[in-house]
């Protein structure tokens, strides 16, 4: 008698599956892809862009500045179809093109991390929908000021940074972004977040959304803490929707 196909196969289908290794949420290409990308943009690209990856006006390939291009699907269909008539397009494998983009996303840095950087349109409904981001961020003049306004974050940090933003914010956290607690001579607690400091006064944000300005010589005490006040995506969301916010991130670049 024949077992149905079906039932043969199902046996080793779950063993391939349980067999597949459980692996960390990958955020970031393998430095094999990034291996492949060095050797390709050697013979490939370099003629025109430099070994710096900055020959070419406007583009900078090794800090991620484009002219139009800010996802990785962008990069690929550059390189698949150039800029006529001033970039010829190359006909290359998946997997070589991954490791361009890859190279490119690391910085030109053989050993570097090269960061996923996914769709800007899924980012930007992650961002005011299932992200939560919108609750604390202001963008183009729409949101509160509890957090730092993200209208030109994309001119201002890499991949890299706004990925580790995300998966990590305590860790990423800048300085003049620590939350303060700041006591009055006079007995008055106000916490906030600073936006501007002089030699002679300190201006945040309240926790209750008010702009404060509270001179020095006023000032009792100020601690700054060391713990971000933002959630962590990094077990909340899957690898794409963080690659989709990074895109997203990456394309507010100010005044649009
Ligand atoms: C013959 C010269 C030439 C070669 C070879 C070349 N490029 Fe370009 N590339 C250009 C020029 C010129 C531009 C700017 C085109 C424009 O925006 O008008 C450009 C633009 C780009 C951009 C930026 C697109 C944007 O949106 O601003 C990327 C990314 C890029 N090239 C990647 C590559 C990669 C990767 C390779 C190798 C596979 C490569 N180029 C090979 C000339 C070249
Ligand atoms: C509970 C409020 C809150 C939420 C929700 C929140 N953030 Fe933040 N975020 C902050 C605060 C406060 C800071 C400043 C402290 C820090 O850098 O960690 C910050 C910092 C950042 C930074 C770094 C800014 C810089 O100057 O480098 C980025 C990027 C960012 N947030 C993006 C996001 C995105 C995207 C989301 C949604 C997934 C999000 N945030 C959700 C409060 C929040």
């Amino acid at each position: 008698m024949s077992v149905p196909w079906r039932s043969r196969l199902l046996p080793l289908l779950l063993l391939v599956v349980a067999a597949a290794p459980v692996r960390a949420q990958d955020h970031t290409y393998s430095s094999a892809d990034i291996t492949t990308g060095v050797r390709l943009y050697g013979a490939q690209c370099q003629l025109c862009h430099g070994a710096g990856g900055d020959t070419v006006a406007g583009v900078n390939l090794r800090l991620g500045r484009f002219r139009r291009a800010v996802t990785d699907d962008d990069l690929a269909t550059v390189i698949a179809k150039g800029v006529p008539p001033a970039m010829p397009g190359f006909t290359l494998s998946a997997d070589d093109t991954r490791g361009l983009i890859a190279f490119i996303r690391a910085g030109f840095d053989p050993s570097g991390t090269a960061v996923k950087v996914g769709n800007v349109d899924r980012g930007r409904a992650l961002f005011s929908g299932k992200g939560g981001c919108a609750t604390c961020h202001r963008v183009h003049g729409t949101g509160p000021l509890a957090a730092p306004d993200l209208s030109d974050i994309g001119a201002l940090r890499t991949p890299a940074a706004l990925q580790r933003s995300l998966l990590d914010p305590t860790r990423a956290m800048l300085p003049i972004n620590r939350p303060v607690t700041i006591v009055t001579t006079a007995g008055t607690t106000v916490r906030g977040r600073r936006t501007n400091e002089d030699t002679f006064s300190v201006q945040l944000v309240s926790d209750a959304g008010e702009l404060v300005t509270v001179v020095k010589a006023d000032i009792r005490s100020m601690e700054a803490g060391t713990t971000s006040p933002m959630p962590s995506v990094a077990k909340v969301l899957s690898t794409d929707e963080v690659a989709d916010l990074v895109a997203y991130l990456l394309s507010l670049r100010g005044v649009q």
